[in-house]
């Protein structure tokens, strides 16, 4: 799908430097290919927990943030300057005592919640939150460590494509009901269902949007044949959708901030008969985003929403350096190197209104 060139607005554009509030770094050899591309740009990101086995303690996420740290080192040498905020994964089992553990870390900022079986490593995901996860997220009520929610019902009854509206109903308001102080982010949102519901919510509620969520609508995934390198979880969504999604994003709301959601995996995991969910946008994801703003004159928001909603709904200081884009032509990769095979960047090969001045 071409992406449009903006009419009336700047050609440069500085802002603060962003973080990215929703990431997949892998680990291992993966890990080492992905993790320059998230810190060229990003000051800041927030580390998923779903590795294989997932990191469920203070422990483990101690360990692989030194991982994070180690890759970076290797790949970028003095140039790193990035900082990973860690992440636990919320099992049934996890306890109130591993929630203060993590807390007094200093290192882990959120819990993530998976419903069981809703997306990649998901298997050892949440059962029953109220009834099994009371106990912990009452503590991170108390302590004021927000809880992440991939927020899709898993149930097979449910269509695909209402998943995330009936999780609303399902999950999210009796959540919200219980715990009413417990900080809460609903990660990349994408229906006008999740984002009125985070606009007008009462409490300390956030939203997540994705690039692709934002500039694209299902029919990318059926273009021309089955485009497997548009195809995530939460799926994307029909165009009233994504323009409720656009309209949140650029609002200036406080609520709604980036999280890229780059979800790598190689090449022939997802050209395969049965592909895997996740759009690779680490590489290119300011250049999406300033695309997807400028096409609704919105451009002027986009600093609040990449660079400081996100600090300020988790209580960290903004970044103090800036990056500046320019309106000069970026042409996605075809692919990248991915340990020793390959992977395809989200939009590769195509040509984006927008660049990052490195
Ligand atoms: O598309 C996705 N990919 N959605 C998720 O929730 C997980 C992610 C992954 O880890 O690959
Ligand atoms: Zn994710």
């Amino acid at each position: 799908m071409p992406l449009s060139m903006p009419q009336t607005a700047p050609d440069t554009l500085t802002l603060t430097r962003p973080d990215d509030w929703h990431l997949h770094l892998r680990d291992g050899e993966a890990l080492k290919a992905v993790v320059g591309d998230t810190a060229r740009h990003f000051g800041r990101a927030i580390i998923m927990p779903n590795l294989k086995p997932p990191v469920t303690t203070t422990e483990q996420a101690q360990a692989y943030h030194d991982r994070i740290l180690a890759a970076l080192a290797a790949t970028e040498g003095d140039k790193a300057r990035f900082t990973p905020l860690m992440t636990l994964y919320l099992t049934d089992n996890t306890t109130a005592d591993e929630i203060g553990r993590a807390k007094a870390s200093g290192i882990v900022h959120a819990v993530k919640l998976y419903p069981a079986g809703a997306t990649t490593n998901s298997d050892a995901g949440v059962t029953d939150l109220l009834g099994r996860c009371a106990a912990a997220l009452a503590e991170m009520e108390r302590v004021g460590m927000p809880l992440l929610v991939h927020g899709e019902v898993t149930d097979p009854a449910i269509d695909v494509f209402d998943r995330e509206a009936v999780f609303i109903e399902r999950v999210m308001q009796p959540l919200r009901k219980a715990f009413p102080a417990l900080k809460v982010v609903f990660e990349h949102i994408t229906t006008k269902d999740a984002a009125d519901y985070v606009m007008q919510a009462e409490g300390p509620v956030a939203a997540t949007l994705t690039p692709q969520h934002l500039l694209y609508n299902r029919n990318a995934i059926f273009q021309g044949g089955l485009q497997p390198h548009w195809y995530c979880l939460p799926i994307l969504k029909r165009e009233t959708h994504r323009q409720a999604l656009l309209a949140a994003a650029t609002s200036g709301s406080q609520r709604f901030f980036l999280g890229t959601d780059s979800a790598p995996h190689a090449r022939g995991l997802k050209e395969q008969s049965c592909g895997c969910a996740g759009c690779y946008t680490a590489l290119h994801a300011m250049a999406l985003y300033a695309t997807a703003f400028d096409m609704v004159g919105k451009l002027h928001n986009l600093e609040a929403f990449a660079s400081h909603n996100g600090p300020d709904f988790y209580g960290l200081p903004r970044n103090s350096d800036t990056i500046t884009l320019v309106r000069e032509s970026y042409e996605v990769p075809e692919q990248l190197p991915y340990g020793n095979t390959e992977l395809v960047p989200l939009a590769a090969g195509q040509t984006l209104p927008w660049s990052v001045r490195d």
